[in-house]
C-alpha cells in the first residue's frame, strides 16, 4: 500500500515558529506552533535568540509530523519561509551566534547610515538595490555589528564568521551545521539585505563595499524554488526545495504569480506587494523594489512593496504593554461598542515610519485626546491606524503602477478582524478579500516546495485552490473619507516632528 504523502513549510516569523504540512489539495493537515522571546535591551533595539529559535525549529517539525501521523519519508519537500532583513552572524567552526539575531524593528544602526552615505550615495544605492538607506534592511546591521567590535570584524574578515537571514541560519543548521551545514540563501530573501543587487542578482561589490561586509562571509544566493540539501536534523533526509521570505510567500500562497497579482498581509506588520513582472520597476513614490519569487530555469519575478512597520503589533502593545485589553479580539469587541473615533488618532511610529515615509526618527503620538475619548475610541483609533497606513500605500501603489489596483486579496491573523477589513475596504474605497485559507505564508512555502519537488506539476493547479471565504465593499462617503484622511495626515505629521 502506497502511503499519502505531504509537502510541508517551516514558518519562522517575528513572534513565533509554525511548522505545516499539507496534502495534494493544499489542505493543511497538521500545524505546530511555538512562540519565542522578544528581547529589547534598549528604546528601539530588537533581538532574537538564534539557538531559541534553532530549538523551537527542533521541537515543531517533529510535532508536526505527528500530528499528521506521518514519518520523514513521507513529506517530499520543505519549504523554509522567515521574517525578512532579521540578521543572524555565527561562528562557523563552533555553529554558536556571535551576538543576538538583530530583528528587521531593530533601529540602533541609525548611527552607522551616515557612514554608509559618505561611501556610497543613496541614490546609487537605491539604483543597486531598489531600497532606501534605512535601519530596515541587513546591510546596516552587519555593519553595526562589525563597527562595535574590532575582533568580530578581523574574524569576519578571516572567513570565521557567517552571516545569514534566519533562512540561511535555518537551512544551515537542519542540513548539518558545523557538519557540513549549507550556507545558502534565495534571491527573495537576499533582495533584503541591501547587499544584492536587483539586476544581477549576485551580491553587489560596491554595496558591500559601502557596508563593510566581508564577502566571506556571504551565503550563496539560490532561486527561490530549487535544491537546498535534504535535513540533517531535526529529524533526516526531507528534501529542502524551497526558500522564500515570508510577505513573497505570501503572495505566492494567494496564487499571485503573476504580473498584476497583489496581496496584502496583515501580521506584526503590514505588507503590500504588487507582482511587476520580469523587470524590477522603481518606485516614484516611496516604495521599494523586491524579489517576489525565482523558479530555477526562469528569470525572477519581481514586486513593488509597501511595508507598514506596526500593524497587529499595535495591538500586542495595546494588550501586552498598556493592558488596555486582554485579548487581541478584544479590540474589535470594544471598538465595536462606539461608532468613531471619538476624534482621536493613534500613529504608531514605533520604529519611525517606514513605506511610504521613511521617517526613522519618527516617534508614535496619539492625539486629539479629551475626556470624551474613552478605551473604545482608542480602540478603533488603533484599527484606523492600520487602514489608514494601507491606504498610504495602496495610493503610492497606484501612483507607481500603470493600472490601479481594483480590489485588495489580504491575509494573516488580523483578517479575523472584520471590522478592521470593513474600515480598510471603506479607508481604500475598494473591495477587500480574504481567502479560504489565510495561512497564506506557510501555504505559499508549501507551494514553491512542492512545486520543487515535483508534488504539484505547474502553478495553474495551485490557482485553482484559491477559494474565496469573505469580502467587505467599501461604503463611505468620500467627503467623509477626505475629512477623516486630512486629520490622519495631521497627526503622522506630528509624529514626524516628534522626532526630527
Ligand atoms: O520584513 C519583515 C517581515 O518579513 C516580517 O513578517 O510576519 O514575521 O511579522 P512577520
Amino acid at each position: 500500500m502506497t502511503s499519502t504523502r505531504y509537502v510541508a513549510a517551516l514558518d519562522q516569523g517575528t513572534t513565533s515558529t509554525r511548522c505545516m504540512l499539507f496534502d495534494r489539495e493544499g489542505r493543511m493537515v497538521s500545524l505546530a506552533q511555538r512562540e519565542h522571546h522578544q528581547h529589547y535591551p534598549r528604546a528601539g533595539w530588537v533581538e532574537h535568540d538564534p539557538m531559541e529559535i534553532w530549538d523551537i525549529v527542533c521541537r515543531v517539525v517533529p510535532e508536526a509530523l505527528a500530528d499528521a501521523g506521518a514519518s520523514p519519508d513521507q513529506v517530499v519537500g520543505l519549504g523554509i519561509t522567515n521574517q525578512r532583513e532579521t540578521t543572524v552572524v555565527w561562528d562557523r567552526h563552533t555553529g554558536r551566534p556571535v551576538h543576538n539575531a538583530i530583528v528587521w524593528q531593530d533601529t540602533r544602526s541609525s548611527a552607522v547610515l551616515p557612514r554608509i552615505a559618505a561611501d556610497l550615495p543613496e541614490t546609487e544605492i537605491q539604483d543597486r538595490c531598489g531600497l532606501p538607506l534605512v535601519t530596515y534592511f541587513s546591510g546596516p546591521k552587519v555593519r553595526w555589528l562589525l563597527d562595535s567590535s574590532p575582533s568580530l570584524r578581523a574574524r569576519a574578515e578571516a572567513g570565521d564568521l557567517l552571516f545569514g537571514t534566519i533562512d540561511s541560519w535555518l537551512v544551515w543548521n537542519l542540513t548539518g551545521g558545523t557538519n557540513g551545514g549549507l550556507h545558502v540563501t534565495d534571491v527573495t530573501n537576499a533582495s533584503r539585505t541591501m547587499l544584492m543587487n536587483l539586476t544581477t542578482l549576485d551580491w553587489d561589490p560596491d554595496l558591500l563595499e559601502a557596508m563593510r561586509v566581508p564577502r566571506a562571509m556571504l551565503p550563496e544566493i539560490r532561486a527561490t524554488v530549487g535544491s537546498f540539501g535534504s535535513t540533517v536534523a531535526p529529524v533526516a533526509g526531507i528534501p529542502l526545495t524551497a526558500v522564500i521570505g515570508d510577505q513573497q510567500a505570501s503572495l505566492f500562497g494567494q496564487a499571485g504569480f503573476d504580473r498584476g497579482d497583489a496581496k496584502c498581509t496583515f501580521g506584526t506588520g503590514g505588507f503590500l506587494l504588487l507582482n511587476t513582472g520580469s523587470a524590477p520597476v522603481r518606485s516614484q513614490h516611496g516604495l521599494i523594489t523586491t524579489v517576489a519569487h525565482k523558479m530555477e530555469d526562469e528569470p525572477a519575478a519581481y514586486a513593488l512593496e509597501g511595508s507598514i512597520a506596526v500593524a497587529g503589533a499595535l495591538v500586542q502593545w495595546f494588550r501586552d504593554s498598556l493592558g488596555l485589553i486582554r485579548s487581541a479580539a478584544e479590540i474589535e469587541t470594544q471598538a465595536l461598542t462606539v461608532t468613531d473615533n471619538g476624534g482621536c488618532y493613534v500613529v504608531p511610529a514605533f520604529t519611525g515610519l517606514y513605506a511610504p515615509h521613511w521617517e526613522p526618527e519618527a516617534r508614535g503620538v496619539i492625539v486629539g485626546l479629551t475626556s470624551y475619548v474613552t478605551k473604545a475610541h482608542l480602540c478603533r483609533a488603533v484599527l484606523e491606524a492600520t487602514a489608514w497606513q494601507t491606504k498610504e500605500i495602496l495610493d503610492a501603489m497606484n501612483a507607481d503602477a500603470d493600472v490601479p489596483l481594483r480590489r485588495l486579496a489580504v491575509d494573516g491573523g488580523m483578517t479575523a478582524d472584520n471590522l478592521l477589513m470593513q474600515t480598510i475596504a471603506d479607508f481604500l474605497d475598494i473591495p477587500v478579500v480574504r481567502p479560504m485559507v489565510a495561512e497564506t505564508v506557510s501555504r505559499g512555502a508549501a507551494y514553491a516546495a512542492g512545486l520543487g519537488a515535483g508534488y504539484w506539476p505547474d502553478r495553474e493547479v495551485l490557482r485553482r485552490h484559491w477559494r474565496r471565504a469573505a469580502e467587505w465593499q467599501p461604503a463611505m462617503s468620500a467627503p467623509a473619507r477626505e475629512a477623516e484622511f486630512a486629520r490622519w495626515r495631521r497627526a503622522v505629521e506630528m509624529a514626524v516632528a516628534w522626532g526630527a
